[in-house]
């Protein structure tokens, strides 16, 4: 399956009855897999967890630490842009060249980076004693 049509599947599967707002996010890994999640709200506002974080947490489970690919759809005027706790989990996994397709429901598109999404990332590099 494409990642598109994964993310769109599992976006009606989200959890959002406070925004009303569902958001479906497929990546696919570096064995090739696809792995999605969608956003998981909570009546305590800031429990709730993005689309991307699910999709993440499905990969890391399933034992792949490398993604290649990310797909992300709401049903936005635009396409939607990760938040930025995204694009820092997305950078985690992902070197800055992955492609990021960000669509919309009624068939919007624009094509990204992770790199572009999350420039002057904080990485592993800045925690290196430099003395
Ligand atoms: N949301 C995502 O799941 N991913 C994004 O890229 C943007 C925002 C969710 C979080 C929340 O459940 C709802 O959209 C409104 O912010």
């Amino acid at each position: 399956m494409s990642l598109m049509n994964a993310a769109r599947e599992v976006r009606e599967n989200a959890y959002a009855p406070y925004s009303k707002f569902k958001v479906g996010a497929a990546i696919r890994s570096a064995s090739g897999v696809v792995y999605t999640g969608c956003n998981v709200e909570n009546v305590a506002y800031p429990e709730g967890t993005c689309a991307e974080a699910g999709a993440i947490a499905a990969m890391v489970a399933a034992g792949e630490t490398r993604l290649t690919e990310v797909t992300v759809i709401a049903d936005s005027p635009s396409p939607v842009p990760p938040c930025g706790g995204c694009r820092q989990k997305l950078a985690e996994f992902a070197d800055a060249d992955v492609p990021v397709v960000l669509a919309t429901t009624a068939g919007a598109r624009l094509e990204t980076t992770v790199g572009d999404l999350l420039p002057g990332r904080f990485d592993a590099g800045h925690m290196t004693n430099a003395s």
